[in-house]
C-alpha cells in the first residue's frame, strides 16, 4: 500500500513544425507516459501535461519556405502530432497549445510579474542583423561556428553539438538562415534575465541537493554550465511571431520562445484543471507536488538551469523534483535527422503497422537511449516483436487460454494443495510489482520492461515445467492446480504490462474479462488506497475459481523478414530522393549568357549522329578519341568525357553534335565538330541526345 502523492509531470512541448518520429517517442513521450501510467495505477494523483510549441523560429523558417503563414504551419501539425500522441496512447491529461489565450495570458503574466519586481535588465546592445531581410537574427535563423566545441553548424541560441546555450553574437562567422548574407551588428532592446545571479541557488538546488537522485547526464551537464558560469540570458526577440512583450516600448518584440514555452505546461495544467474541476495551483505551487519534467538531452538547459531561474523569480511556484533527461536515439547507425529524411515517422508507421503501437512502444522502451545514444535499427525491431513479445508474452498467455477453454470450457479452475514450485511461483508474482515499481520510480524504463518480461517468462518456464497438457491425462486434480496458478500470473501480467502495453493490457484484460478500467482515466481517487497494482503483491487470488474468461486472440503476430526489408528500403530510398533533391537545391545555376539574335542561333549546324567507335586518347585522362556517323560523314571528334564514361559502353549511343565548329587539334588528333553534354544532379555528364531510333542521322537540331 502506498501514500498517494500529487505529481504534475510534463513532456516537452513539441515543435509543431513537422511530425513526430521515433527519436521523439524513445527519448520523451513513453517515458513519460510509462511513468505517468505506472503512477496511476498506483492511485497516486497525477496531472500528465503537454501540449504544441507553436512559437519559435523553426515554425517562420518552415512557413517561408512553403510559402504560407506560420499559423497555417501550427494548425497543420498541431492536428497531426496530436493524433499522434492519441494513436500511440499517449495519456496526457491535457494536450495544449501555446497559441491559446490561455496561455498568451499565463506567460504575458509571468513575464508581467519579473518585470515588476525588477527580475529583468533592460539593455540596448548590437545584435546580428539581416538588411537584405530586414530582420534581426537570433536563435535558429542564424547559424555560425560554436565558440565552445567548433561545430560549425551551431544556432544562435545552442550548439546541438556540445550542448551549449549560446548569444547568437557568440557565434563566429555568423550567417543568415534566410539570405546566407553575412549579418551586421545593430542597435536593439532587449530584456535579460541576469543568470549569473541565480548561480548560487542553482549550485546550492541541483548541485547539493540532486546530486545522487539526478540522473548523471544531466547532473553533469549542469554541473559544467554552472561551472563555466552564468552569463544574462535576453528573454525577448524582435520578431512578429510569437507572444507580444507586455509592457511600453517593446513595439515589434515578442518573448523569446524558451520563455513562453515551459510556461506552456503551467497554463496547459490551467485549461485542464478549468475542464475537470481542480485547483490548479496545486499541481505548481504545493510543495508536497512532485514536478518531473521528461526531455530529450538538448532540452536539459532550458529545464534544468533557466526556467528554474524564472520560476525562483516569480516566487511562488515549485521547482522540477526530477527532469530525467534521455540521451539520443540513432537510426541504422545514423543520426535521425528531419531535414534528411532520415528518420520513422509516427502516422508512416501505423500505416505500415497497423495496431501494432505497443511493440514499437516495446522496441523502444527495451533499447531506450536512457545513459548513453541507442541505435534502433528495423532488426532489433523485429527480434524484440518475434522473440520477445511473441514467443515469450504472447506465447504464454495464449497456451494459459487456449488450454483453460480446452480443459473447462473458459472456466477459471479449483486448485487443490499447492506444491513447493506453486508456491514459490505464487511468491515470485507478488514480488514483481515492487521489482519493477523501483524500475520506473528510477526512471530505469528499460529495466523495467526487462522484469516485465521476465515474469512472462516465469510463466512459460513454469507451464514446461508442469506440462498440463501432458499431466490432464492422468491427473486432473493437479492439473486445475496448475492452469490456477497459469492463470493468476496472466492476471498479474494484464496489470503489470500496461504502463508499458496499454493496448495489450486492454486486450489481455478483455480476454481475462477482468476490470478493464483504463488508468489514463483514473487519475487520483483521492484518498483511496486501492490499486490493482498494489493487489498483485497483497491478494492471494487475482482470478477467481469460477471466474469465466474470453475467447483466445493472439496478442501479436510475427513480423516476416519482407517487412522489415521493406522499411529498410523505404528508408535508403527517401534518404537517396532527398540527397537528389538536396543536390538540385544545392547546384549553382550558372547566370544567363548575353542575348544573341535569331541569325546567331542559325548560324550553329547541330545534327543528330551516333558513336560508331571510340577509344582513350593515349596519356590524356579526359579524352576519349570518337568516330561519330553524322549522317553527312563519319568524323572524329575528341571529347573529354573519359571520366564519365568508358568507350565500350557509348558505343552505339545517339548523340546531338554541332559539326560547323571550327576544327581544332587535341593532343595531335584534328576534332571536327562538338558532341552536346550536360551534367546529372550528381555531377556526372550525361549527352544530350535523341534516344529515338527513328530519328535518323543527320537530322537538324532547331
Ligand atoms: O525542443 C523542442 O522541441 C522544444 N519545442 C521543447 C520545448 S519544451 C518546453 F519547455 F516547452
Ligand atoms: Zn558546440
Amino acid at each position: 500500500m502506498n501514500t498517494p502523492e500529487r505529481y504534475t509531470i510534463t513532456a516537452a512541448l513539441p515543435y509543431t513544425n513537422g511530425p513526430i518520429h521515433i527519436g521523439h517517442l524513445a527519448g520523451v513521450y513513453v517515458p513519460a507516459d510509462i511513468y505517468a501510467r505506472y503512477l496511476r495505477l498506483t492511485n497516486n494523483d497525477v496531472a500528465f501535461i503537454c501540449g504544441s510549441d507553436e512559437h519559435g523560429v523553426p515554425i517562420t523558417i518552415k512557413a517561408k519556405k512553403e510559402g504560407v503563414t506560420p499559423q497555417d504551419i501550427v494548425d497543420k501539425y498541431h492536428a497531426i502530432i496530436k493524433k499522434s500522441f492519441e494513436d500511440f496512447g499517449i495519456s496526457f491529461d491535457n494536450y495544449s497549445r501555446t497559441s491559446e489565450d490561455i496561455h498568451h495570458e499565463t506567460a504575458s503574466e509571468f513575464f508581467k510579474t519579473l518585470y515588476d519586481k525588477g527580475k529583468f535588465i533592460e539593455e540596448t546592445n548590437e545584435q546580428l542583423y539581416d538588411a537584405d531581410a530586414n530582420q534581426f537574427l537570433a536563435d535558429r535563423f542564424v547559424t555560425g561556428t560554436c565558440p565552445k566545441c567548433g561545430n560549425p553548424e551551431a544556432y544562435g541560441d545552442q550548439c546541438e553539438k556540445c550542448g551549449s546555450s549560446l548569444n547568437a553574437t557568440d557565434l563566429i562567422n555568423p550567417k543568415s538562415a534566410i539570405t546566407g548574407n553575412t549579418p551586421s551588428l545593430k542597435q536593439t532592446k532587449h530584456w535579460f534575465l541576469p543568470l549569473e545571479q541565480y548561480e548560487d541557488f542553482l549550485k546550492d538546488w541541483i548541485l547539493k541537493t540532486h546530486k545522487k537522485d539526478w540522473k548523471s547526464n544531466v547532473y553533469g551537464q549542469v554541473k559544467s554550465w554552472i561551472d563555466d558560469g552564468l552569463r544574462p540570458r535576453a528573454v525577448t526577440r524582435d520578431l512578429d511571431w510569437g507572444i507580444p512583450v507586455p509592457v511600453d516600448g517593446a513595439e515589434g518584440k515578442v518573448l523569446y520562445v524558451w520563455f513562453d514555452a515551459p510556461i506552456g505546461y503551467i497554463s496547459s495544467t490551467k485549461e485542464w484543471a478549468a475542464r475537470v474541476g481542480k485547483d490548479w495551483e496545486l499541481y505548481w505551487k504545493d510543495k508536497n507536488t512532485k514536478l518531473v519534467h521528461f526531455i530529450g538531452k538538448d532540452n536539459i538547459v532550458f529545464h534544468c538551469i533557466i526556467f528554474p531561474s524564472m520560476l525562483k523569480a516569480e516566487g511562488s511556484f515549485i521547482l522540477p523534483d526530477n527532469v530525467p533527461a534521455n540521451e539520443f536515439l540513432n537510426l541504422e547507425g545514423q543520426k535521425l535527422s528531419t531535414s534528411k529524411n532520415w528518420a520513422v515517422w509516427l502516422p508512416e508507421y501505423l500505416e505500415d503497422f497497423p495496431n501494432q503501437q505497443d511493440v514499437l512502444r516495446y522496441a523502444l522502451t527495451a533499447n531506450a537511449p536512457e545513459t548513453k545514444d541507442n541505435d534502433f535499427t528495423w532488426k532489433d525491431f523485429q527480434a524484440r516483436n518475434n522473440s520477445e513479445l511473441v514467443a515469450i508474452f504472447g506465447n504464454f498467455i495464449n497456451r494459459v487460454v487456449v488450454l483453460t477453454h480446452k480443459f473447462y470450457d473458459g472456466s477459471v479452475p479449483v486448485p487443490s494443495e499447492y506444491s513447493e514450485l506453486d508456491q514459490e511461483t505464487l511468491a515470485a508474482v507478488k514480488a514483481y510489482p515492487a521489482v519493477i515499481s523501483s524500475s520506473i520510480e528510477r526512471y530505469r524504463f528499460r529495466e523495467g520492461s526487462q522484469e516485465f518480461m521476465n515474469l512472462a517468462r516465469l510463466g512459460n518456464k513454469y507451464l514446461a515445467d508442469e506440462e498440463p497438457w501432458k499431466l490432464i491425462k492422468t491427473d486432473e486434480d493437479r492439473t486445475k492446480t496448475i492452469m490456477f496458478v497459469a492463470l493468476q500470473i496472466a492476471a498479474a501480467l494484464a496489470v503489470l504490462c500496461e504502463p508499458f502495453l496499454p493496448f495489450t493490457a486492454a486486450k489481455l484484460k478483455g480476454i481475462l474479462a477482468i476490470d478493464s478500467s483504463d488508468s489514463s482515466q483514473t487519475s487520483g481517487k483521492s484518498g483511496s488506497t486501492e490499486s490493482q497494482w498494489n493487489d498483485i503483491a497483497t491478494k492471494d487470488i487475482l482470478i477467481a475459481s469460477g471466474h469465466q474468461i474470453g475467447k483466445a486472440e493472439l496478442l501479436f503476430s510475427k513480423i516476416e523478414d519482407d517487412a522489415i526489408e521493406q522499411q529498410i528500403d523505404k528508408l535508403l530510398a527517401s534518404k537517396k530522393a532527398n540527397d537528389a533533391e538536396k543536390m538540385i537545391e544545392s547546384t549553382t545555376v550558372e547566370p544567363q549568357k548575353e542575348t544573341i539574335t535569331f541569325d546567331d542561333f542559325a548560324k550553329l549546324d547541330m545534327r543528330v549522329g551516333t558513336i560508331i567507335a571510340a577509344e582513350k586518347m593515349p596519356k590524356a585522362n579526359k579524352l576519349l578519341v570518337l568516330k561519330v556517323d553524322t549522317g553527312i560523314d563519319v568524323r572524329t571528334i575528341v571529347s573529354g568525357i573519359a571520366e564519365s564514361f568508358t568507350p565500350e559502353e557509348i558505343i552505339g549511343k545517339r548523340v546531338t553534335v554541332l559539326v560547323n565548329l571550327a576544327p581544332r587539334a587535341l593532343r595531335g588528333v584534328e576534332s571536327q565538330g562538338m558532341i552536346l553534354m550536360t551534367e546529372d544532379p550528381q555531377g556526372k555528364l550525361v549527352f544530350v541526345n535523341p534516344d529515338d531510333k527513328d530519328v535518323a542521322n543527320g537530322l537538324k537540331i532547331s
